[in-house]
């Protein structure tokens, strides 16, 4: 069965085919081309909605080309087009939900529409050997911090889930108080390797709480009153350069105590023995390094994505679609795309 997927949830256009050939270990990502927004974005400081949808429809006939051809095949060969229905910002998720029940419609072929949260969730899963299993999901992204207890597709249970700030969030708005470029995960992630995280101990709220909730709010008003006592102009550009390291190192390694900790209380309560981490988050080079390290010691299995498949990418949404498609469960062409869609069969916690 031979998949293409679309995502344009956000500042990526991707387009990727995806293939299960009966009898093989695990499907074959043909083609995952992503064409990314983030310099147009940088400029503003975040993304711009407007934007992000007009790019997307500028962008995605050549990202859908390039896709097939570097996957070898035709769209007539795809058996199901699959495409981001949400969470999302409403004008980006349609410009790719649209082209993909066209091309369903065009072709003759089944349309899936799939849950963005969903994608990232399955995506350790694509290059990983036994295919999917049951186990505990930690979701890291902009927009979303999730803990899933993962029964199998479509068996979800929302466990834990940030009461504010998402991780990423978090990273991006600390980020741009000190002035780093937008998407500020990866500045901090860079400027960190070269800093001590022990010279400033920020918050790690509800760390030692017994639900599996999170807030990362606290973060940046925390980082805001450290600012004017290091200099009295409070601006981040009078800072040295160590001490600017010294502070990303802080901040990325109170995200990193929080996730950790919670992830294992969660592990516990769940008694999964495989920890999935997913979302843009997730290619953090410490939260890899220590993540690797704490589920050695406890005898966890840690499935992660290649870095490649941790932000924004649609071979995350092709997968999530051909598990779909191969359980005979595809969408009507007039499912509505939804901004703030929930984790279908997620039963959440009151
Ligand atoms: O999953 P994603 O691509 O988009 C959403 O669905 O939100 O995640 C983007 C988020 C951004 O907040 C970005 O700053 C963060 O992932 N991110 C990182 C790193 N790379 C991306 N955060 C920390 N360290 C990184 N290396
Ligand atoms: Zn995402």
């Amino acid at each position: 069965m031979l998949v293409l997927g679309i995502e344009s949830s956000c500042d990526e256009t991707a387009v990727a085919l995806i293939e299960e050939t009966p009898g093989e270990q695990q499907p074959r990502v043909l083609s995952s081309v992503i064409s990314t927004q983030i310099p147009l974005h940088r400029l503003y400081g975040g993304v711009i909605p407007e934007l992000a949808s007009r790019n997307h429809s500028t962008n995605l006939p050549g990202v859908l080309k390039e896709a097939l051809e570097k996957a070898g095949r035709s769209i007539r060969e795809v058996d199901a087009f699959a495409s981001t229905a949400g969470p999302g910002l409403v004008a980006a998720l349609l410009v790719g939900n649209t082209a993909a029940k066209a091309l369903a419609l065009a072709a003759g072929k089944p349309f899936v529409a799939v849950n963005h949260l969903e994608g990232h969730m399955l995506s350790p899963f694509i290059t990983h050997p036994g295919g999917l299993v049951p186990h505990l999901g930690l979701v890291v992204s902009g927009g979303h911090t999730l803990i899933i207890n993962v029964q199998g597709s479509g068996n979800y249970e929302l466990i834990g889930r940030s009461r504010d700030d998402a991780a990423g969030e978090a990273f991006d708005k600390v980020a741009k108080m000190l002035d780093l470029p937008y998407p500020g995960g990866p500045e901090i992630d860079k400027r960190a390797e070269q800093g001590d995280p022990t010279r400033f101990k920020f918050p790690r709220p509800m760390m030692h709480e017994s639900h599996l909730d999170f807030s990362f709010s606290g973060l940046k008003t925390a980082v805001l009153y450290t600012l004017p006592k290091l200099v009295p102009s409070g601006n981040p550009n009078d800072l040295d350069e160590q001490t600017m390291c010294d502070l990303c190192a802080g901040v990325r390694q109170a995200i990193i105590d929080v996730l950790i900790h919670k992830a294992m209380r969660a592990l516990k309560q769940t008694r999964h023995r495989v920890l999935a981490v997913s979302g843009g988050v997730s290619c953090n080079s410490a939260l890899r390094r220590q993540l690797a390290e704490r589920c050695k010691r406890a005898r966890i299995e840690l499935i992660l994505p290649p870095n490649s498949l941790t932000t924004d990418n649609a071979a995350m949404i092709a997968f999530a679609g051909l598990l779909r498609a191969q359980a005979g469960d595809f969408s009507s062409l007039d499912t509505p795309v939804d901004p703030n869609l929930k984790l279908a069969g997620a039963q959440t916690r009151a």
